[in-house]
């Protein structure tokens, strides 16, 4: 241990009881698809394991320098209403079980790189009258600028004033699986830029009674979505904004208003999908034939289309063996 270390170590120990825990459960998984590559994403593998109860704790954590997997016990209720924890590099946030997570806020990335944000709940800015549009207050679950390397893994995001994923201003490597979005106005927001770079995989989530933004992408350079359920989707499903290039696989759309849009310089492949009771538009093939292949980038495997609507909700959120 370098003496940087050992002082930071003190500092941090200090008026809090870390539990000098080796292993948790899952802890050191490291992303695949898009968050794989450009060095891979392995958040706070190699660092110490720290655990957190409370707000303050998760803040000095997270905005510590050194590597750490911060496990998060129970439901850390955030203070201001709406405050999202900022989140410095090579980090895994990750619950305890089922049951943890952040009320009233969530998580701000920013500028930063190598990170993992796994098996929480986060919920509860949404005040249940003024500000479902998210235009009063922009209270997001997990909202991430500028940043590099990033898995938002097994969470379940839900009824928050603005967006439960805004990934902004050219945000590259991120891999976002395993969610269950559920029961929310602006679920899924990827853009705010006008350059072209961003890559990012979206495989395996539960989008469940949201509105618009499932996700949205604008000028995305590749999104590659695959095995995702839609259900109860009122405003819009994947929609390919600015330049964006979406490769959509084995994907089960049940009453979704508009599942597939594409704006005018959109492009669009479709790869098996699959529709029940849907209206407005499916654009399958836009372009089509221009699309990226996400086989050029990582190997993934397809689900049968058959076995979405029952394994994705079963699978998708957080769970009682992880972190651990
Ligand atoms: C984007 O992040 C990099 C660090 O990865 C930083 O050097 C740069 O200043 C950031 N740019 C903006 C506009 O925040
Ligand atoms: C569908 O979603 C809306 C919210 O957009 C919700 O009010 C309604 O209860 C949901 N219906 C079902 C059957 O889940
Ligand atoms: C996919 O897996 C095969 C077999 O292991 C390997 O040859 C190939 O290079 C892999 N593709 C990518 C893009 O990693």
């Amino acid at each position: 241990m370098r003496v940087a270390s050992v002082l930071s170590a003190l500092l941090l120990a200090a008026p809090t009881v870390v539990t000098a825990q080796q292993s948790c459960a899952e802890c050191e998984v490291e992303a695949h698809g898009f968050a794989s590559l450009n060095g891979g994403t392995t958040g706070g593998k190699g660092g110490r394991i720290v655990t957190v109860k409370k707000l303050d704790d998760l803040i000095r954590f997270a905005a510590a320098t050194e590597p750490l997997i911060i496990r998060v016990d129970g439901m850390i209720k955030a203070k201001p209403f709406g405050f999202e924890v900022p989140v410095k590099s090579h980090k895994t946030i990750i619950g305890v079980g089922s049951k943890s997570g952040v009320e009233t806020g969530g998580f701000n990335i920013n500028s930063q790189t190598n990170i993992i944000i796994r098996n929480l709940k986060i919920h509860g800015t949404y005040d249940g009258k003024n500000n479902w549009a998210g235009k009063e207050g922009d209270y997001d679950a997990i909202q991430v600028d500028n940043s590099t390397n990033i898995w938002i893994d097994g969470n379940h995001l839900t009824g928050m004033g603005d967006g439960l994923i805004d990934l902004r201003r050219d945000t590259d490597y991120v891999t976002v699986s395993k969610n269950r979005i559920e029961k929310h106005n602006k679920a899924f927001g990827i853009g705010w830029t006008t350059n072209v770079i961003s890559k990012i995989t979206i495989n395996d989530n539960f989008f469940h009674s949201t509105n618009v933004r499932n996700p949205s992408g604008d000028n995305m350079k590749y999104g590659h979505l695959y095995n995702n359920y839609y259900r109860n989707i009122t405003g819009y499903g994947n929609y390919a904004r600015g330049k964006s290039q979406l490769l959509i696989e084995t994907s089960y759309f049940e009453d979704v208003f508009d599942p597939i849009v594409a704006g005018p310089n959109g492009r669009i492949k479709t790869n098996w999908v699959k529709f029940k009771r849907c209206d407005g538009e499916k654009h399958l093939d836009v372009q089509g034939d221009t699309v990226f292949r996400a086989a050029d980038f990582y190997n993934y495997t397809l689900a049968d289309p058959y076995d979405i609507p029952i394994d994705v909700p079963y699978n998708s959120g957080p769970k009682e063996d992880i972190g651990v």
